[in-house]
């Protein structure tokens, strides 16, 4: 694993490694407090961030190394510096690049001209690291509480079929966790990422359904996901998705036909209100700032793996 673009690079025993070492990373945090001493991490942010960029920065400072914010719009990239250039460069200074950026192909880019680790903060496609956590904040709840594993589980995600839930397809599927999708027509997921989903689900005995009707997604799921409905470079948009959205709402009456041990996912930022009620989202099933925190420790699982020496 030299980069992370996106989760359909991941083999399984990837995924079940990071897994691994984001939960003794958690539970063990200072054994691991000199462990990329003198590394550092340049940080591109093209979009606005709260947790992927204070879990990343204060991750590398926990690690023993720093990181760097560089906004897309303050260095010479966003004069029109080329990214192969910019990738090149950043190589011969840093130890690892993470970038948040619209186009998914601005990563891929970066990954093939940095001679460095590259780690996909957020694409317009994609957000692996948001559901590697997700998947960590998953196997806590239900193996501590419930005794089940991640293969046992069905994850419905409600909503807009966006970078999120492409993310949380691929990485359902490497674990072997049924996952349905919701979306209205012509908000679903992206053909070829459910396609490769699709093929690696079927090699772990687990399916990824799509569906326009949300109860029948969230039907005896336990975890039930939702997402912005307007993601970022999408706001001129808002207006039309809340009206195409109608009936997507993560509420009370939803969340009654999914298993009784359910617990609610959001990637956050969230819009109470929109995509889920404040009642569901601020409720007793919620795991939203467990997902938060979990950012950290898989951020600093990643960093480890990739970046380590
Ligand atoms: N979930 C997530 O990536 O949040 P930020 O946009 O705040 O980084
Ligand atoms: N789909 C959202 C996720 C934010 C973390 C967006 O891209 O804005």
């Amino acid at each position: 694993m030299k980069d992370l673009v996106t989760i359909a690079d991941l083999t399984t025993e990837d995924v079940r490694a990071l897994l691994k070492l984001a939960h003794d990373v958690k539970a063990h945090p200072t054994r691991f407090r000199s462990t990329l001493s003198g590394h550092t991490l340049a940080m591109i942010f093209q979009k606005s961030s709260t947790r992927t960029r204070v879990s990343f920065e204060v991750g590398m400072s926990q690690l023993g190394g720093s990181a760097l914010f560089l906004s897309g719009r303050d260095i010479q990239l966003g004069r029109g510096e080329p990214l192969s250039d910019t990738a090149q460069v950043l190589s011969r200074y840093v130890d690892g690049i993470m970038a948040r950026t619209y186009a998914h192909s601005d990563v891929t880019t970066l990954a093939e001209f940095a001679s460095i680790p590259v780690i996909n903060g957020l694409t317009d496609l994609t957000h692996p690291c948001q559901a590697l956590a997700d998947l960590q904040t998953i196997e806590e709840h239900f193996d501590e509480e419930h005794g089940l594993e991640l293969g046992d589980l069905k994850m419905a995600y409600v909503g807009d079929g966006n970078n999120m839930a492409h993310s949380l397809a691929l990485a359902a599927a490497k674990v072997g966790m049924t996952f349905a999708c919701a979306a209205p027509e012509g908000y679903w997921m992206d053909p070829e990422i459910v396609a490769s989903a699709k093929a690696t689900a079927s090699s772990m005995n687990a399916s990824v359904i799509e569906t326009t009707d949300p109860a029948a997604a969230v039907a005896g799921a336990h975890v039930v996901y939702t997402d912005v409905w307007a993601s970022m470079g999408q706001e001129d948009e808002q207006e039309k998705r809340v009206r195409d959205f109608a009936g997507f709402e993560v509420n009370a009456a939803l969340m009654a036909v999914a298993d009784q041990r359910t617990i609610f996912m959001h990637c956050l930022p969230a819009h109470r209100g929109e995509e889920v009620s404040a009642e569901v989202c601020d409720g007793p099933a919620s795991v939203i700032f467990d997902q938060a925190e979990n950012r950290l420790h898989m951020q600093k699982a990643i960093m480890i793996t990739l970046m380590g020496d």
